[in-house]
C-alpha cells in the first residue's frame, strides 16, 4: 500500500503524512529533506545551485546530512527549491524514493511530486493545501519556537517566492494529480487535519478495492 501526500510549504502535508504512517503502521519518507540535504551540500561546499552540475554533484551526501537540524532552516528550504528545478537532480533522487515507495508492505512518502511522478500508481494520493498567510503563520511560530527570528513578513515572501518557484519549474512541477484528494487546512487543526485525511485515504482505499472486484 502506497500512500501518496503532496503539497506547497507548512500545508500540513508532513504532520499528515507522518500521522498516517502510524495509523497504518507503515514506514515514512519525508522527500523534502533529500532536497534539503542537496542545498546544504551545495553550500557546505560553496558550490553554485543555479549551476546544474554543482547540484548533481551535491547528490552525493552523506545520509548522516539528513539528520542535521539546520536542514529545517528557512534558507536551506529556499536553496532546496532552487536545486530541485533541475532534472539531473531529480533524476539521481529518484531511485531512493521509488525504492522507498515500492518497499514490501508499502509506505507513506510526502513531497511535491509523489502522486504525479515518484508514485503514480499509489493506492491513495492527497494534495494538501492552505493559504500563503495560514501557511506562513504556521512557519513563522515554528521558526520562532526554534528561536529564529526571521520576521513574519520575510517568511512569507519566502513562501510566496517558493510557491512560485515549485509551481512553475519545467521538471516534476508542484501540481495536484488528477486522481488525488484534496484536503484544504487553512481552517483545521492538527487533529482535525489527521482525522479528514484518514478518512480521504480510507475512501481511496476502497474504491480501489471495489475496482479490483
Ligand atoms: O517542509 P516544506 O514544505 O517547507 O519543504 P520541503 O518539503 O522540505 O521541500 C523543500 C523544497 O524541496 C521544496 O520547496 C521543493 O522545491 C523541493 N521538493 C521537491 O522539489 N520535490 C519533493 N518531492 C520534495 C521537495
Ligand atoms: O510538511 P509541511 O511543510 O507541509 O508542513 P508541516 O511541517 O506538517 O506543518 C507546518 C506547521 O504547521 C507545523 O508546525 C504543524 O504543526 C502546523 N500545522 C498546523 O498548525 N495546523 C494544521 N492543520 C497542520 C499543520
Amino acid at each position: 500500500m502506497i500512500i501518496a501526500v503532496d503539497g506547497p510549504a507548512a500545508s500540513g502535508k508532513g504532520t499528515i503524512a507522518r500521522a498516517l504512517a502510524g495509523h497504518y503502521g507503515l514506514p515514512h519518507l519525508d522527500t523534502g529533506l533529500l532536497y534539503r540535504a542537496v542545498a546544504f551540500t551545495v553550500r557546505r561546499l560553496e558550490l553554485d545551485p543555479t549551476r546544474e552540475a554543482d547540484a548533481v554533484a551535491a547528490c552525493d551526501f552523506d545520509d548522516l546530512t539528513l539528520a542535521d537540524p539546520a536542514l529545517r532552516d528557512d534558507d536551506v528550504g529556499q536553496l532546496a527549491s532552487i536545486v530541485s528545478a533541475h532534472p539531473l537532480v531529480r533524476a539521481s533522487l529518484l531511485q531512493r524514493q521509488r525504492r522507498f515507495a515500492n518497499q514490501q508492505g508499502g509506505a507513506v512518502l510526502d513531497g511535491r511530486d509523489i502522486g504525479t511522478v515518484i508514485a503514480p500508481d499509489a493506492d491513495a494520493k492527497l494534495f494538501v493545501k492552505a493559504t500563503p498567510q495560514i501557511r506562513a503563520r504556521r512557519r513563522h511560530t515554528e521558526l520562532q519556537s526554534r528561536g529564529d527570528t526571521t520576521s513574519f513578513d520575510r517568511v512569507l515572501a519566502d513562501i510566496r517566492v517558493r510557491d512560485a518557484r515549485d509551481s512553475g519549474r519545467d521538471a516534476a512541477p508542484l501540481i495536484m494529480a488528477s486522481d488525488a484528494a484534496l484536503l484544504d487546512t487553512t481552517f483545521l487543526s492538527i487533529e482535525e487535519s489527521i482525522r479528514r485525511a484518514t478518512v480521504l485515504v480510507d475512501a481511496a482505499l476502497a474504491a480501489k478495492a471495489k475496482t479490483a472486484e
